[in-house]
């Protein structure tokens, strides 16, 4: 077994996975301003950008060969409220950040979030009446929320919010709207995770949840076999590629996705997991660069065409150094 190992070119030659700037998509924060920036505590390294220097870091991402970049709204707390109303607002924030990037012309995709989480005081994905998160009043809120963002330039639709039936209700939305050429990317098994703190720290969602979590619609992390049927039915209701989040600890989930379906299929590298990894790097306790590249490269391995990680322009200067 070791010839194969012996030498950089055997390695090389015999290597079934790799990491390229095409397989990282990049999650980034904008906020109300103009030349400010502010460093999120739980992520070290990344910041929440107003829309001037978003515009200047997406075109440092098209430089380095990255292939699209997902755009999270930092919502001022006035503006929220408990139907989360600002989200259909054709001139909200994400709205005007995608026009920007779309006016610069760069050769890039834009995926925008579609859940009401950043505009709600409570800071549940959906509209709550009793306690209770109802499903298809959201559904109703998602749709012109996709509407807007789409008819502000948005390529990639990815709606991460969970409610049942929002899939097949959204793309019809966005084709009785002539945006048929808008593509869907489902958060289809999306897990109801303890990895998302330090984004909800990031976009101001965390305060407003509180002690509340989103269990009675995202995912049990015990559960496989309801992966896969989330994604079957996001696929029957006309979803193009199909979401796994967190990655790290759910590459069984890819891979079993990967496998059972056969379409493009992405994980989501999510904000614990970054500070995780960034936090023991930065005690000295791992090696950044090695570490990264191969958290992303195991993602390959299990089946993932494509990894979301806040790390994707540093990966991707790593790769063409
Ligand atoms: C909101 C949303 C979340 C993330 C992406 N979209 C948080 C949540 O569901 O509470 C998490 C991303 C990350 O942790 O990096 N619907």
């Amino acid at each position: 077994m070791r010839r194969n190992r012996r030498t950089e070119w055997a390695r090389r030659l015999t290597r079934e996975s790799n990491v390229m700037p095409d397989d990282l998509i990049w999650p980034l924060f904008v906020q109300e301003g103009k030349g400010t920036r502010t460093p999120v505590p739980s992520m070290p390294g990344v910041e929440r950008l107003s829309i001037d220097l978003l515009v200047k870091a997406v075109g440092e991402a098209t430089a380095l060969g990255i292939p699209a970049i997902a755009v999270f709204p930092v919502t001022p707390q006035e503006l929220k409220t408990p139907n989360g109303r600002e989200a259909t607002n054709p001139d909200n924030l994400v709205c005007r950040a995608v026009r920007a990037i779309k006016e610069a012309n760069d050769d890039i995709g834009v995926i925008c979030d579609v859940a009401l989480d950043p505009y709600t005081t409570h800071g549940q994905d959906g509209i709550v009446r009793d306690g209770e998160i109802l499903n298809d009043e959201t559904v109703g809120v998602l749709c012109k929320q996709a509407i807007v963002q789409a008819h502000a330039g948005c390529d990639v639709i990815a709606p991460s919010d969970m409610m049942d039936g929002r899939i097949g209700a959204i793309r019809k939305a966005l084709d009785s709207e002539a945006l048929e050429q808008v593509n869907l990317l489902a958060y289809s098994a999306k897990y109801a995770s303890a990895f998302y703190g330090p984004f909800r720290d990031a976009v101001g969602s965390a305060q407003s949840l509180g002690t509340a979590d989103k269990r009675t619609y995202q995912m049990d992390p015990g559960n496989t076999d309801e992966a896969l049927r989330e994604v079957a039915l996001d696929v029957a209701e006309g979803a193009d590629m199909v979401m796994v989040k967190p990655g790290m600890p759910y590459l069984d989930i890819v891979r079993r996705v990967k496998e059972s379906f056969g379409l493009p299929t992405f994980a989501y590298q999510v904000s614990g997991e970054y500070a995780m990894l960034r936090g023991a790097c930065d005690q000295g306790w791992l090696d950044w660069e090695r570490a990264i590249l191969e958290s992303i490269l195991c993602f390959k391995r299990a089946g993932a065409d494509g990894v979301l990680t806040y790390a994707a322009p540093e990966i991707a200067k790593l790769l063409s150094a």
